[in-house]
């Protein structure tokens, strides 16, 4: 393309530009130009909200007046047209189409002829290409929440399987308190719950059409924002013209909700991965979702999970790569917003693919409770409940903490595990454990302690679960309602 660019300059062609905004220059494009600022391949599948947004303009043209009724309907066949292009693959994009919006323009007038030339008045390609994004958006958003609330389901019909099965809980990896298996699946619930809200705020913010704001200053043809929004199910217009241009917050939005998404699914992912391992033998993966080496004939893989979390790379990227474009631009468009669109479609597509796969793996993997429970009693994971009897006798815990630490530390010594303790050895640490239920530190007493809302104990699980169960319905609600003016 350099090459093809440093002929042009010293030979530039004087033939006559098809570009729609040829009328001030001598001279077209050099060569190679237009390929490195053509769009098409990327803005191509914004061509259903380009066409409603332009149904939108018809209609405020035709109340200021700027076109007849006639004309109007004119336009709005000639876009249904477009439209049917489009979905029975006719539509031909030809070189000079510089994006989405001139294609269909270009195409428009050679169906109605000059008709088609009045289409543009009041509105410019800025805030065209604002409108569109948002449109795209907000019905992205709702279609990944669904995908995302397959997966929160998915883990609670799972969680609702398990019962009063334990695992033990982890920090640092190391084992810390026995805990309900559908509480540790419950917990990766909630984030794709809050996820969900995320693009739900994001999309009462984006439900703004900037039509009317024209290139930058808005329009002096009397065409009503207000009229075009409510066209188009939004729920407002914007405040200032060149604002509603330049501004691409919505889109850094939806990308922090869907990098934050991923994130959560690669949280998962990776606890699947460890979990599928022989070392913890927690799980066993479906065949259907997993895969074989080429060499080692033994194997079979998680390698969905770890797509999805090495996917989350693009997708926290995809996020940077907006902001950094941002970052600097004075108001109010610049050529620069044409790189919003290629980290948002991406993101679109990895995450939702992702929430896809990974609720075919949850759906279908097997939980082998056996290892899960041996865990859970190993590990002194009743150490803990053993130093809150100690509290609950009035000992100071910083007291109760040591007594029992020093026990841990003997035991570990001599090979014993804390279930091995005698009643001897626990009224000898101190008196008040002389009278302890035997079965206080088995690892489903542990667990059925700590009865608190929100805690691993099976009565506050089962409440949980219902829940979450509600959450995603009502999050379902707003994903499959109607699509504007909702949002809260
Ligand atoms: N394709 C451009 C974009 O996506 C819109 C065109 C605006 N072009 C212009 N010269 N003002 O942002």
């Amino acid at each position: 393309m350099n090459d093809e660019f440093a002929k042009k300059a010293e030979a530039p062609s004087d033939h006559e530009s098809p570009m729609a905004w040829s009328g001030r220059f001598a001279s077209g494009p050099v060569d190679g130009l237009m390929s490195f600022s053509r769009s098409v391949a990327v803005d191509g599948r914004l061509w259903s909200v380009d066409i409603e947004g332009s149904r939108a303009h018809v209609g405020a043209l035709e109340k200021a007046g700027v076109v007849s009724p006639d004309e109007a309907s004119s336009l709005r066949d000639a876009l249904t047209q477009v439209a049917e292009e489009f979905t029975t693959s006719q539509f031909d994009f030809l070189d000079a189409d510089e994006d989405i919006h001139m294609a269909i323009e270009r195409r428009l007038t050679e169906i109605v002829g000059d008709l088609g030339r009045k289409i543009h008045a009041g509105r410019s390609r800025n805030d065209q290409v604002a409108l569109d994004l948002r449109l795209y958006l907000l019905r992205e958003a709702r279609e990944l929440a669904v995908a995302v609330l397959g997966l929160g389901e998915t883990l609670v019909d799972r969680a609702a399987e398990t019962g009063s099965s334990l695992l033990p809980g982890y920090t640092h990896l190391q084992r810390a308190q026995p805990v309900l298996v559908a509480h540790h699946l419950l917990a990766h619930v909630w984030p794709l719950i809050r996820d969900v809200g995320r693009l739900r705020d994001a999309t009462s913010r984006a439900e703004i059409s900037p039509l009317g704001a024209g290139a930058l200053a808005g329009t002096s043809i009397p065409i009503d924002p207000e009229f075009a929004a409510a066209e188009l199910g939004m729920s407002g217009q914007f405040d200032n013209s060149m604002d509603a241009v330049a501004d691409r917050d919505f889109v850094a939005e939806y990308l922090f909700a869907m990098a934050l998404i991923q994130v959560h699914l690669s949280r998962l992912a990776e606890e699947i991965v460890i979990w599928a391992t022989d070392e913890f033998n927690f799980v066993s993966l479906s065949d259907e979702w997993s895969t074989g080496s080429s060499m080692m004939p033994q194997k079979k893989n998680p390698d969905v999970a770890e797509l999805v979390r090495g996917r989350t790379g693009r997708v926290v990227g995809n996020l940077v790569n907006l902001l950094v474009v941002l970052k600097g631009l004075p108001l109010a468009y610049n050529r620069d917003l044409q790189e919003d669109k290629e980290p948002v479609f991406d993101s679109i597509s990895v995450v939702k693919e992702s929430a896809i796969a990974l609720t075919g793996l949850m759906a279908t993997l097997e939980f082998n409770f056996a290892p899960m429970e041996q865990a859970a009693a190993a590990g002194y994971s009743a150490a803990t409940d053993l130093a809150e009897e100690l509290v609950m006798a009035g000992v100071p815990f910083r007291e109760a903490h040591r007594l029992v630490g020093e026990l841990v530390f003997k035991l570990e010594q001599e090979q014993r595990g804390l279930e091995a303790v005698t009643r001897d050895e626990l009224s000898e640490l101190h008196p008040a454990l002389s009278s302890i239920d035997e079965n206080r530190l088995r690892p489903s007493s542990v667990a059925a302690a700590r009865v608190t809302p929100g805690g691993t104990a099976p009565a506050a699980v089962e409440n949980q679960m219902s829940k979450a169960q509600g959450a995603i319905a009502d999050m379902y609600r707003w994903a499959q309602g109607p699509p504007a003016s909702d949002a809260q």
